[in-house]
């Protein structure tokens, strides 16, 4: 495990550092996003925006920016509807989630912690997790959660960031926005790719594809058949 500064350890600070203004929240998104993840928003579409099977879970789902985006692309895409619950521990990202959904039959919101979910083992056929397990202080726990919750042979994707790879000006860039992102509270820790696969393999998935994009580690990973 490597020795960098890792965030806040309680929940409750790492919500608390998550209460911002939903355009200020977007905003800060999109700079973290270009600049310390290197990634972009089509390639998380493509990478996420298949993925959602007939009952799904998008796991930290914030104020649900992203998973409008995605359900914009499905539709352009014409993938079918599916059942949806968002859930996240932050309770004024989950409020903008609620807004900005209201009057949607088939998405529907719980405050959860990942580390101790309230749904059934086995209750969802997908699990997406964008841009948070290098926010979650409890990762093994979360891990452990996010099987549980699956079906057998039920499915994650995951991107998880990366400690900054590449050269000058990117990777000091990077290095800056993380190690502000810890101060505030809004990430807990980069992995190194070898460190997360490992802890994603010990909760008991099985890994279907990964890859390193930018700063990210992309995986998808499958909860085994008993
Ligand atoms: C960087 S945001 C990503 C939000 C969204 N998935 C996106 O990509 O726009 C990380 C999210 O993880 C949530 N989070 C942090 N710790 C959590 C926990 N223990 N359980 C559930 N959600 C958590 C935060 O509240 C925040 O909404």
């Amino acid at each position: 495990m490597s020795d960098a500064p890792r965030g806040p350890k309680s929940k409750e600070e790492i919500a608390t550092a998550y209460k911002s203004e939903p355009w200020w929240y977007d905003v800060r998104g999109f700079f973290i996003l270009t600049f310390a993840y290197n990634s972009t928003l089509p390639a998380q579409l493509r990478f996420f925006g298949p993925h959602f099977g007939p009952r799904h879970l998008e796991l930290a789902c914030g104020t649900g920016t992203l998973l409008e985006l995605f359900l914009r692309w499905r539709r352009w895409k014409k993938l079918p509807e599916v059942d949806i619950v968002g859930a996240d521990y932050a309770e004024s990202m989950l409020a903008g989630a609620i807004h900005r959904f209201r009057g949607q039959p088939r998405l529907s919101f719980r405050h959860a912690d990942a580390a101790a979910m309230p749904f059934q083992t086995g209750e969802f056929d997908t699990v997406n997790i964008a841009n948070a397990v290098h926010c979650l202080p409890e990762v093994d726990a979360s891990l452990r959660e996010m099987l549980r919750v699956l079906k057998p042979g039920g499915t994650l994707a995951a991107n998880v960031l990366l400690f900054p790879r590449g050269s000058w000006p990117l990777r000091p860039l990077a290095d800056a926005i993380n190690r502000w992102g810890i101060r505030k509270g809004i990430l807990y820790t980069p992995y190194e790719s070898t460190e997360i696969r490992r802890r994603i393999v010990e909760a008991g998935f099985e890994i279907l594809s990964e890859r390193v994009v930018g700063n990210c580690y992309d995986v998808m990973a499958r909860k085994p058949q008993p």
